[in-house]
């Protein structure tokens, strides 16, 4: 049975969810909230120790600014009321990616990742203006002044997900099968798992059953 340490996560389907069920994509960024939360529960149930969830990408700066508006207000305004409860529960909140929002959302991201710094049951990495090229850019800008050659063990730990073991397997909900940009030097050797279900449909069972193929894998990792 193979060991659960780290899932990344792509949400996708919000958009279209909220389109077909309220007539509106942002109230469906809203319905995804709540598939946010099973995750974070399911998982510590599980003992998992990272989650790493794709909330905005790189890309995602050429929505509308209605939709981005209402997305940033979202996470605002969802720190304000859990944060308090996250870190009862012994979460830790990473952000990754480069903080570049209101003032007020930025000092709440901060803030969150201060108080929540010790924590040790669950590390959510929550990726938000994050694009993975940009990301392995920074890392050898950061390396290029160095001493030495730069090897796999310094790219890691100069990415933003330094000090994380490389995600286990990937989810992407949505039924699109791409990477959009996401994690693309640590998901070299992950299981995919590509869902048909839009984000807020895909519900605890749906996790499990997820959780439970990938344990079955045989992973080769070049071997026979
Ligand atoms: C993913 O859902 C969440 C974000 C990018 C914030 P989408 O908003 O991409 O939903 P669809 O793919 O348009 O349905
Ligand atoms: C990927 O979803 C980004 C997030 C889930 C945050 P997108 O909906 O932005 O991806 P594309 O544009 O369809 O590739
Ligand atoms: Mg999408």
């Amino acid at each position: 049975m193979n060991p659960v340490q780290h899932v990344a996560v792509i949400m996708d389907g919000n958009g279209r969810w909220g389109l077909k069920n309220k007539k509106s994509r942002n109230l469906g960024h809203k319905a995804g909230l709540k598939t946010v939360e099973m995750i974070i529960k399911e998982s510590i149930k599980k003992k998992i120790k990272f989650i790493t969830l794709y909330a905005f990408s790189t890309e995602n700066w050429k929505r509308p600014s209605t939709e981005k508006k209402f997305l940033f207000n979202l996470l605002e305004v969802y720190l304000k009321e859990r944060l308090d409860q996250l870190n009862k529960n012994k979460i830790k909140l990473k952000i990754i990616g480069k903080k570049v929002f209101s003032k007020n959302l930025n000092s709440i991201l901060n803030k969150a990742e201060r108080i929540t710094n010790n924590n040790d049951k669950l590390q959510i990495n929550l990726a938000l203006n994050y694009g993975s090229k940009t990301e392995i850019i920074s890392a050898l800008n950061k390396l290029k002044n160095t001493k030495g050659k730069i090897t796999e063990k310094k790219i890691d730990q100069s990415l933003y997900t330094n000090n994380v073991p490389d995600p286990d397997f990937l989810i992407r909900t949505g039924n699109t099968a791409r990477l959009s940009n996401f994690l693309l030097w640590q998901l070299a050797y992950s299981e995919i798992f590509f869902e048909k279900k839009l984000w807020p449909d895909f519900n605890k069972n749906d996790y499990l059953r997820i959780i439970n193929k990938f344990k079955k894998i045989k992973r080769n990792f070049g071997n026979v």
